[in-house]
């Protein structure tokens, strides 16, 4: 039976990779990400490689609660089950940038609307027999903390590092609080942080930074690799909750497993929502 895989953020980079993977592995593959042509270009490259792969794209905005709405049942009449969901979407946003709905881009794009978006698909993955979610957090996360007001507004101290660490954290968190309140069901949700990763999301990120981080570089497959045993492989599927670095569960910051820090940044996403 085929099985199904739907992925933000799959037009590029670690995405992108991600879709080659299982598309190679049999997978049915959705990616979405908001430039349409760009999703189609990898659509193709991935079809030039391997042309029985079942793969299209989808156009999706992260940033706008309204196109979230529409987005999901049009995905979920394509795809009523979802065996995998690869939560991957993202960005560095520097200078400082906010978002219609209100919210920072970067945790408004990557926590707030993947928030929204889960809401929507999670029945569709509990559908499936073995529903896996694999959340793209970032080592950087260790530089994180949660401080609720910058969300929608941020101090004239707030710096895109922090932003971005934020993000990477309330990532984690969510996959922490995610797994508790699926505890018992057949959907497990991890989360790995990928390596350093040559990819578009270094683009503005100040240019001294790209030099150190450019001299330890690993390519978008290797990004990727972590994401798809996990999601893929019978180990991968006996953890929940979990954090994942080249396939060896680690511990994450002491903040990432503060279980009334995770409680409390789910309440305040359903407030938001
Ligand atoms: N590269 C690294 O070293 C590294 C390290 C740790 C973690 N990560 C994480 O890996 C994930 C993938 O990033 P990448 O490195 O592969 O960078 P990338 O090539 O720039 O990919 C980012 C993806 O996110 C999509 N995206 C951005 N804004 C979006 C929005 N508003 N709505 C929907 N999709 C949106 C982009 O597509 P569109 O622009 O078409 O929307 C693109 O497909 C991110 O979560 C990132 O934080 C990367």
């Amino acid at each position: 039976m085929t099985r199904n895989a739907f992925i933000t953020g799959g037009n590029s980079g670690i995405g992108k990779e991600m879709a080659r993977a299982l598309a190679g592995q049999g997978y049915r593959v959705i990616i979405a990400s908001r430039d349409l042509a760009k999703s189609q270009a990898a659509v193709d490259d991935i079809k030039t490689i391997q042309p029985t792969a079942e793969i299209e794209a989808m156009a999706l905005d992260l940033g706008d609660f309204d196109d979230i709405d529409r987005f999901a049942p049009e995905l979920l009449a394509k795809m009523p089950v979802i065996d995998v969901f690869m939560m991957n979407s993202g960005l560095y946003a520097n200078p400082l940038r906010k978002l219609p709905n209100g919210f920072e881009a970067m945790i408004g794009i990557m926590h707030f609307g993947h928030f929204r978006l889960t809401r929507h698909i999670l029945g569709a993955i509990k559908a499936a027999s073995q529903g896996r979610i694999v959340v793209t957090s970032s080592v950087g996360h260790n530089g994180g903390k949660i401080d609720e007001s910058s969300f929608k507004d941020p101090s004239m101290h707030w710096h895109p590092f922090f932003g971005y660490a934020q993000a990477k954290l309330a990532n984690l968190l969510f996959t922490r609080e995610l797994a508790r309140r699926l505890a018992g069901t057949n959907v497990t949700v991890n989360a790995f942080h990928p390596g350093a990763v040559t990819t578009g999301i270094w683009a503005e990120m100040p240019g001294w930074h790209q030099k150190i981080i450019g001299l330890f570089l690993i390519d978008a497959i290797k990004g990727a690799d972590t994401a798809v045993w996990l999601a893929t492989s019978a180990e991968g599927g006996r953890y929940s909750g979990e954090y994942f670095v080249r396939r060896k569960l680690k511990s994450g910051s002491g903040i990432s497993r503060d279980e009334a820090l995770a409680a409390r940044l789910w309440e305040l996403s359903e407030q938001a929502m």
